[in-house]
């Protein structure tokens, strides 16, 4: 007879093993708790800080470790033996721009390292490892403000001149894990195939429970976050500023659907997710609505505004939506209304 603990640990073992790098993040702040609740993989996580309490109960094993760690990462995806990585270490664009060497060393370097690991391992497995990526708005470079507001909604291939060093990264690292997944020694070789790399570009992301440290679309949460708090805001960019945005709960959903998209539906590694676009202008007026003691200011810093003028407005998100049924939960309306107006005010407790 086996009993139920046997049972348990066979289970267990035949569970799909999730690493989650960065998992201490705005975005590991969401995913953790929603691959938790799903109850059907073992999470462990790596991030250079201690995972929060919080999560730390939801995971089965955490590392504090730098993401060029080779020697740890090594050892700890083969000991797990990980099946998918979420890779969401990284340093946003304004934090990046402040220091641009350790950008590229943990923004590029961290993934070359990660990648070349789960090559060796997946080929010494002969397994596929599925390798998620989050990238971001800021692949994109326009050209001019008139190009931003000419070129509606930007599709995956176009306007790939990004200005700022975590643009240049991402998209370094996009085709990096493009070239793993499809051309890995193309000429030696036919044994491509090992790493199967998928990668959703975010737009500018809004948590309720949370709030990034780094970013250039970061006006957005810290207006609401502030208004909800009863503190006033100056804005770092002008009114009419416009870019794409999501909330956490569709950014989390979009990175699990990928996950599990059949991999013979998949047309392409690189997928725009969008939900709403919306002015900096128009955020405030809508934060007025609910907060009306809030006063919201405009001091736009000359440098950080360059770097938003470079955004597309709007993201055409079509291919995702027709290869895996993307489709946000949240509109403008329903991101205010329903997530982050009464998850925020529960947050700091605001009648
Ligand atoms: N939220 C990111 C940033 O502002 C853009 O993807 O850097």
């Amino acid at each position: 007879m086996i009993d139920f603990r046997t049972i348990y640990i066979l289970v267990s073992y035949y569970m799909e093993t999730i690493l989650i790098t960065g998992a201490n993040g705005e975005v590991g702040h969401g995913l953790i708790p929603a691959l938790f609740k799903q109850a059907k993989c073992k999470i462990i996580t790596l991030d250079i800080n201690e995972l929060d309490p919080d999560l730390q109960k939801m995971v089965q094993k955490s590392v504090v470790a730098d993401i060029n760690n080779e020697e740890i990462l090594k050892k700890f995806i083969e000991d797990y033996q990980v099946n998918t990585v979420f890779h969401l270490a990284a340093i946003l664009s304004t934090g990046a721009e402040k220091n641009p060497e350790k950008a590229i060393a943990i923004n590029a370097g961290g993934t070359e390292k990660i990648l070349e690991i789960i090559n060796i391992v997946a080929r010494s497995r002969k397994m596929v490892i599925k390798f998620i990526f989050p990238s971001t708005i800021a692949v994109y470079g326009l050209p001019s403000a008139e190009s931003k507001v000419k070129s509606g909604a930007v599709k995956e291939e176009q306007f790939l001149n990004p200005i700022t060093v975590y643009g240049v990264t991402k998209l370094y690292c996009e085709n990096l894990g493009i070239y793993y997944s499809d051309n890995y020694q193309l000429l030696t070789s036919s044994q491509h195939g090992f790493v199967d790399f998928r990668c959703v570009r975010f737009p500018g992301i809004i948590s309720a429970l949370t709030i990034p440290t780094g970013g250039t679309s970061d006006y957005a949460p810290e207006m609401i976050h502030s208004a909800a708090q009863g503190q006033g805001y100056e804005s770092f960019v002008r009114p009419n500023t416009k870019i794409p945005f999501m909330v956490m709960p569709d950014a989390v959903k979009a990175l699990i659907q990928l996950a599990n998209a059949p991999k013979d539906k998949l047309n392409k590694h690189v997928y725009n997710v969008s939900s709403f676009s919306i002015t900096a202008g128009e955020i405030s007026d809508l934060v007025n609505q609910v907060f009306p003691d809030s006063s919201i200011s405009y001091n736009p810093d000359p440098k950080r505004q360059k770097i938003v003028d470079t955004w597309p407005e709007a993201v055409d998100d079509s291919a995702a939506r027709t290869d895996w049924k993307w489709q946000p939960d949240y509109d403008l309306q329903k991101s205010f209304n329903e997530y982050l107006i009464p998850e925020i005010r529960s947050k700091y407790n605001k009648k």
